[in-house]
């Protein structure tokens, strides 16, 4: 028998989100472009997604109704600037009028500038792998914070850039599609480096009180022979890549950036053995340990890991946010026990003293999930493609009265 099990006072229960995964008719980027060439494995495209362009305010409401606190967004890039020193003063109303919606309805927003979609004026020059890629980044970045900076929690500048400059330039999965473009992969880091530090800087100057982080991925590289060095060496290495960024002449930690709060983005990890057939990826065989269950996305579901990523960050001495975390799952009994599992590894990571201010559940609605449209369901909410119907899941249900008592309940 556990007791119940509280989150400290204040703790923050929201869901994530991004412009692209949900808004629908964002047509001036980079991704849409990818999407008319065939880059979506299922041939879908981000029009209608889930519409909330239009429907916010009925969204944000289903979230309040399921005690959320919070929530995690993106403002779309392209809409906002949709030409190189253009901004659209229409767009900015409506971003004001969806920030001032959720702080109405009593939650508190978190912003992403910039979460995998970027304008087709800037990709066309080359996207973040051209040079001065960061100067042209920077506009958006102060126009935003001066114009919805009153209305914001906390300010997330970039979302995963290993993940985004790996999918796009090594795997070919995100736009521009390229494979293997080592030098286009270390461009993109180096310039979202700068990117954040600038925009950093720029947001510590316009929006002094607002909290500023950047939302990293954790996938754990664990070898699969412990007992074997060069096990060991394999995964370490395929942790140091997907860790760090290039600063100057050395690889730096994302999360030893300047930051007022670190952001964590983790969904799991895998086994990595040493083989010399895998030269091209470091020669670092990765796999799923054999045993655990896997989601829809055939990623391996461990609860605990999150507990371990959450450890590893605590020698920072920050505040850390989950600003991702979630399953995907047709089948919502498995959210279900996969919220109570890893929530329940979330609050034991409290226990051990690292400083956790908030989890936002990927993700509120079931939607566009990038090269894999619409097969992946990661959402508490579900959503009619054909009538935007949405449709409560018994996670959400879950989620709402853990948000509620801000505790796990107790178990027999
Ligand atoms: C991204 C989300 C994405 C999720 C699931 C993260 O890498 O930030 O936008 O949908 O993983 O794939």
């Amino acid at each position: 028998m556990t007791a119940e099990r509280h989150f400290p006072e204040g703790f923050l229960w929201g869901c994530a989100t991004a412009a692209h995964h949900v808004e629908g008719g964002n047509h001036n980027c980079d991704w849409w472009e990818f999407e008319k060439r065939g880059g979506i494995l299922t041939g879908d495209s981000a029009d209608p997604a889930c519409d909330q362009y239009r429907r916010f305010r009925e969204d944000f409401a289903l979230l309040r109704r399921l005690n959320n606190n919070a929530h995690r967004l993106s403002v779309e890039w392209s809409r906002i600037e949709p030409s190189a020193g253009e901004f659209d003063r229409a767009q900015i109303e409506h971003y004001r009028q969806v920030l001032l919606e959720l702080r109405d309805q009593g939650m508190a927003p978190m912003v992403t500038l910039h979460h995998f979609t970027s304008p087709t004026w800037f990709a066309k020059g080359g996207g973040w792998a051209a040079s001065g890629a960061h100067e042209a980044w920077l506009p958006f970045v102060r126009r935003v914070a001066e114009e919805l900076g009153d209305l914001v929690a906390f300010w997330c500048t970039l979302n995963e850039p290993n993940i985004y400059a790996y999918q796009g330039w090594l795997a070919g999965e995100f736009p521009p599609g390229r494979r293997g473009d080592i030098r286009g992969f270390y461009r993109v880091l180096a310039n979202m480096r700068r990117g954040h530090e600038a925009a950093y800087g720029e947001l510590a100057r316009l929006t002094p009180a607002v909290p500023v982080g950047i939302a990293q991925h954790k996938w754990l590289m664990l070898a699969a022979n412990p007992a074997r060095r060069r096990d060991r060496f394999a995964a370490a290495s395929a942790q140091f890549f997907m860790d760090r960024w290039p600063a100057g002449v050395r690889w730096q930690r994302v999360v030893e950036a300047p930051c007022d709060y670190l952001g964590l983005n983790h969904y799991s990890g895998s086994l990595v053995a040493f083989s010399v057939r895998h030269v091209g990826e470091g020669f670092a065989n990765r796999f799923n340990p054999p045993g655990l269950p896997v989601s829809d996305f055939d990623w391996a579901v461990e609860p605990r890991w999150l507990r371990v990523c959450l450890e590893q960050l605590r020698p920072l001495g920050k505040p850390v946010y989950v600003t991702e975390n979630g399953i995907a799952a047709i089948d919502d009994g498995r959210r279900v026990r996969f919220l109570r599992d890893v929530l329940e590894q979330l609050w034991l990571a409290i226990q051990d003293g690292v400083d956790v201010g908030g989890y936002f559940h990927f993700s509120s609605h079931d939607n566009f999930e990038w090269a894999r449209g619409y097969s992946m369901h990661f959402g508490l909410i579900g959503v009619d493609l054909e009538t935007q119907e949405r449709t409560v899941k018994p996670s959400g249900w879950e989620y709402a009265r853990i948000a509620q008592a801000n505790a796990l309940p107790a178990e027999e």
